[in-house]
């Protein structure tokens, strides 16, 4: 729980102090000596009948993606020592940074109280969290951007939930239900197309892939209309594959572990739309996310096999561990076809090659139109979360070519991010097309940003938040 009040009435409280604020002159005794204000730096400061917690935040003029971190911090430091009730006081935070820094500092905050489902027993503990030192001119202002941040924070919790969720614990239909579960109070409209429907209209490459499990594929489909003055409908296509194995090109057995995060773009782009209904954005929008699960079986793909897809196109398959491009090929042609979309978004796990290139904490982006690019860059900025858009050329869509399919699933020549994007935009039906690879960034060992827990981090459903909303 957190909440917005005039008044810190905590007895355990945040102060935010940088390298160059007058107040540190004010310290005594060992925490002056120690506290200096660096960035992240955390100190107790007993009082009579309060504790303060000191969070230094450096130098000024950082970025938005540090100033989710001092939320966060400030959170995870009292948590650490079971203090769940306490206030943050961010007056000189938006003194620096200005009001908006109340957004980052609400989501760093909520993100910081997040633990993943335990199944040994100890559940999450309740937290009462108070955000104060918001001057009086600003109140009204703060009050709306502090309900617009709770909603995306909840966006990311839940992208967060599904991705940390066991693969035993989420096959296609239940990731399917909890989506629905998650948005049914909401403006949206949602459809689940079950493997018999997925037939019937064609859904080939969805089906070539999902077949290969006893636990069916499905695509869910999610519609917002809360522009109704405008024919414009932005697809946002996410890939839901529960469990990747690799199929017959099987994984080797130390890169299994993080095979039940294959559905990230999937779970990124249901929270992005929840937040989007939720906050009313004026705006359009459609998710389509293919779910199945990628295994070894009789009904499984080969390579060398080739397959039909929604759009007519066949498809020669290289690899069958390059599943996740197949699923969303249809899921694109789909959008624009049956759904009108007039330009498309998707976002994938999909390859490895990308978190050699950038890590896990800058993401891939490979676009056909400068416009898209340009809105989702001015996204991605507002959401403090890090892409990079990689370029391409007529010799990286010949790497794609087949000798006898319309397309191959693998490309003949590396460039692996570049290609596997190139490959879904074949299926995009020549609509202006961005394509965000979050291999790297959807999933973390360790924290990396102090916003982050072990495990799922929600990447993306900010940021494509942020580019619908276009501010
Ligand atoms: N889901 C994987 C990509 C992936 C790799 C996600 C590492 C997260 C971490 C995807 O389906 C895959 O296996 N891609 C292959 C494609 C290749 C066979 C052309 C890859 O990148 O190795
Ligand atoms: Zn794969
Ligand atoms: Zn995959």
């Amino acid at each position: 729980m957190i909440n917005l009040v005039n008044c810190c009435s905590k007895k355990a409280e945040v102060k935010f102090i940088g390298e160059t604020a007058p107040e540190l002159e004010k310290l005594s005794g060992a925490v002056m000596r120690i506290f200096k204000g660096e960035y992240l730096q955390t100190a107790f400061l007993p009082e009579e009948d309060k504790m303060i917690l000191l969070v230094g935040t450096g130098k000024p003029g950082r970025e938005k993606i540090h100033l989710k971190e001092l939320g966060a911090a400030a959170v995870k430091a009292f948590l650490d020592v079971k203090i769940y009730e306490f206030s943050l006081d961010i007056s000189s935070v938006l003194e620096e940074y200005g009001i908006t820094a109340l957004r980052h500092i609400t989501e760093g905050a909520v993100l910081g109280t997040y633990r993943q489902k335990q199944f040994k027993g100890a559940e999450r503990t309740e937290c009462q969290i108070e955000i104060c030192g918001i001057p009086e001119k600003n109140q009204q202002e703060a009050k709306k951007i502090f309900e617009e941040a709770l909603i995306v924070s909840r966006g990311i919790w839940f992208a967060r939930d599904m991705v940390n969720l066991p693969g035993n614990y989420l096959r296609p239909a239940d990731f399917a239900e909890n989506i629905l579960e998650f948005v049914k109070n909401t403006e949206i409209e949602a459809e689940v197309l079950d493997r018999e429907k997925l037939k019937e209209k064609g859904f080939e490459a969805l089906l070539g892939v999902g077949d290969s499990s006893e636990y069916p594929p499905c695509l869910t489909v999610l519609r917002y209309r809360g522009n109704p003055q405008s024919e414009k409908i932005t697809a946002l296509v996410g890939k839901g594959v529960t469990c990747d194995t690799g199929g017959y090109c099987l994984k080797p057995a130390d890169s299994m572990l993080g095979i039940k995060g294959d559905m990230a773009g999937g779970a990124a782009v249901a929270g992005a739309l929840y937040a989007l209904a939720e906050n009313h954005v004026k705006v359009n929008a459609v998710a389509v996310i293919p779910m199945c699960e990628n295994r070894i079986s009789d009904g499984s793909l080969l390579p060398g096999d080739v397959i039909g897809s929604y759009s007519g196109k066949t498809i020669e398959i290289a690899n069958t561990d390059a599943e996740g491009r197949l699923i969303l090929a249809d899921a694109v042609s789909y959008a624009v076809r049956e759904e009108k979309a007039a330009e498309v978004l998707d976002i994938a796990t999909l390859t490895g090659a990308v978190v050699n290139m950038f890590g896990f904490t800058v993401a891939g982006v490979v676009s056909d139109s400068d416009e898209l690019f340009r809105r989702f860059r001015q996204g991605y900025t507002c959401a403090g979360e890090r892409y990079w858009r990689i370029p391409f050329y007529e010799e990286h869509e010949k790497m794609i070519e087949s000798k006898i399919a319309d397309v191959r699933n693998m490309s003949s020549g590396g460039c692996g991010t570049v290609t596997a994007g190139l490959f879904i935009r074949e299926f995009a039906e020549k609509k202006p097309w961005i394509h965000l690879d979050i291999a790297g960034t959807a999933w973390v060992n360790e924290p990396i940003f102090a916003f982050q827990s072990a495990g799922a981090t929600g990447a993306g459903v900010s940021s494509i938040y942020q580019f619908l909303c276009e501010k």
